[in-house]
């Protein structure tokens, strides 16, 4: 289908599904929830309220590029300060599947879910795209219902209503539309990032600490690698440490490994044969990083590894 067609056919029908009354989205900042925002603001406009939570794990500046990118659209995006709680839900969790059930949990039942009550929008719109559909058939997603999700009974749900305008869409057609919405192309070609954010690249505990290590070598290999024409690439903070030198001085430090990947859609993958110079430069800025003595490049091909850690 034509996108401008497309764009036209879901404004008529989020505006008919929500009728006189509001809408809220959460905005992750991903190209599929930055669609459904300026496609649902265009259709919307003020009975449309977004937010973005704020959940600690998130990269550099993200939470204040986001907001700014649709202030300049014209889109208010309200920041929803839930730091301290993630941070709480993930105190003492080690366990890579603890650690994601933890992270979904607080967000759909705790924070989202209190937004929603809080917020009295009785249209919920979420960015599943017709690739999220195929693979919760197929066993390879976890369920998107978003309303078990969020603790609400479909049965006593009667008043909510999930709607979700680009399940007929694979991602390069988000990204088409996203064009057309005006989105920008730091939005529209983003490379894929997690759910589970920065947590989903550190083995072990997440704390205030971790976090802001592996933050600083995503900025590097983010920085280092832009525009290199990757499907992904991405920085890890391991759990093991190792012996090294600094000033002169042993140090028992911390261990990065760098993953840069070849892939159509994240289901396979290799490593990117990357000039050794890049190498050496992200080796060099990653181990500058206080606490950091080794940086890891990864060259496991998905199978037998995933993209992220955990
Ligand atoms: P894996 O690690 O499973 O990742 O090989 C495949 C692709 O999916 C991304 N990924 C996620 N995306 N929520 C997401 O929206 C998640 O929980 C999640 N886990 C992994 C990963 O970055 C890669 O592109």
């Amino acid at each position: 289908m034509n996108h401008d067609s497309f764009i036209a056919e879901q404004t008529v029908a989020l505006r008919q599904a929500v009728g006189t009354g509001t809408a809220l989205n959460a905005l992750s900042g991903g190209v599929d929830s930055a669609v459904v925002t300026a496609l649902a603001h265009k259709a919307l406009g003020q009975q449309l309220k977004t937010v973005f939570v704020d959940n600690a794990l998130m990269r550099a500046g993200e939470p204040e590029r986001i907001v700014r990118i649709f202030a300049d659209l014209g889109i208010p995006v309200e920041r929803v300060d839930a730091r301290r709680e993630f941070l709480d839900a993930l105190k003492g969790v080690t366990d890579p599947e603890a650690k994601r059930q933890a992270i979904t949990q607080t967000f759909y039942k705790t924070v989202f879910g209190r937004i929603v009550r809080e917020s009295g929008a009785s249209c919920l719109l979420h960015g599943t795209i017709l690739t999220d559909i195929e693979e919760t058939v197929a066993g390879i997603k976890r369920q998107h219902n978003i309303l078990s999700q969020l603790g609400i009974d479909p049965k006593e749900a009667y008043g909510y209503q999930v709607i979700e305008p680009l399940k007929t869409l694979r991602k390069d057609g988000v990204r088409a539309v996203a064009k057309r919405l005006g989105l920008p192309d730091e939005i529209a070609y983003r490379i894929p990032f997690p759910g589970p954010a920065l947590a989903a690249r550190i083995v072990g505990e997440v704390t205030e600490e971790r976090l802001a290590t592996v933050r600083a070598a995503t900025a590097v290999v983010e920085e280092e690698l832009a525009g290199c024409g990757a499907f992904q690439y991405l920085a890890v903070l391991l759990q093991d440490r190792a012996t090294g030198i600094r000033d002169g001085r042993r140090e028992f430090g911390q261990i990065v490994v760098v993953r840069c990947i070849q892939s159509v859609d994240a289901r396979e993958a290799t490593a990117t044969r990357l000039p050794w110079e890049t190498l050496e430069r992200i080796c060099a800025r990653i181990t500058a990083i206080p606490g950091v003595n080794r940086c890891l490049y990864d060259l496991t091909p998905k199978p037998p590894a995933t993209v992220e850690y955990i």
